[in-house]
């Protein structure tokens, strides 16, 4: 009698399981992929400076190419080329020269939406840079608001540069996977 109502219950959890297996999973949507192209103002010197040294290694000048200067950075992102197009967000966060050649910088920074469509929602991008580079490749990692559990990846383009002011636009597209 007693092995054969073991198996019954072994029955009825295995299928409990299976049950709760299916219930959890079907709770998951559909994978959604988007693609955006941002465009960030970015200004590395003078009063209205977004992005700032703000420690280095003591002794050594801190610039982008000298390894282990850590910059603070919050670029406006515009829909398009122009300064002056509507503003969608910002990139807020912290980069490090983590190369010795000074040649990759460690990026750890997010996207805040502040536009209608997305707004209150992140998306955080972190890894190894190849800042000299045209076109650097950094992973998406995560997100919150509508891009939770985002994965993906983000491609930075510097594709206006003017040093006397110090001022540069870079393209940044971003392809995202989300629920
Ligand atoms: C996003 O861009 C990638 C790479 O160019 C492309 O393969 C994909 O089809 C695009 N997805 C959408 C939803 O447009
Ligand atoms: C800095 O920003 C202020 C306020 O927007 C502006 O009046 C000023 O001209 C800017 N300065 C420079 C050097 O861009
Ligand atoms: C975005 O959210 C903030 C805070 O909830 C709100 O003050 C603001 O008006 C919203 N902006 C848009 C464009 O919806
Ligand atoms: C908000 O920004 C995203 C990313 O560029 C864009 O796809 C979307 O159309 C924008 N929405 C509005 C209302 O500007
Ligand atoms: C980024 O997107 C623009 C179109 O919005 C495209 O012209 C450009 O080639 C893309 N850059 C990369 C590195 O994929």
């Amino acid at each position: 009698m007693a092995p054969k109502s073991i198996t019954r219950a072994t029955k009825l959890c295995l299928l409990l399981l299976v049950t709760m297996f299916i219930y959890s999973s079907a709770e998951v949507g559909q994978l959604k992929e988007t693609n955006m192209t941002l465009y960030l103002q970015d200004r590395s010197a003078g009063p209205n400076a977004t992005v700032v040294p703000v420690t280095g290694i003591p002794g050594r000048l801190w610039t982008f190419s000298s390894f282990g200067t850590m910059f603070c950075s919050d670029d406006p992102i515009t829909v398009g080329f122009d300064k002056t197009s509507a503003q969608i967000g910002r990139v807020q966060g912290i980069f490090v020269t983590s190369a010795l050649d000074g040649s990759s910088t460690h990026v750890s920074v997010s996207i805040v939406f502040t536009n209608a469509t997305y707004n209150g929602s992140t998306i955080q991008i972190q890894g190894a840079s190849r800042q000299f580079e045209s076109v650097r490749e950094v992973a998406v990692v995560g997100g919150t608001g509508i891009f939770r559990y985002a994965r993906g990846y983000a491609t930075f383009e510097t594709i206006y540069l003017d040093t006397l002011i110090s001022y540069a636009v870079i393209r940044c597209n971003v392809t995202v996977l989300y629920y």
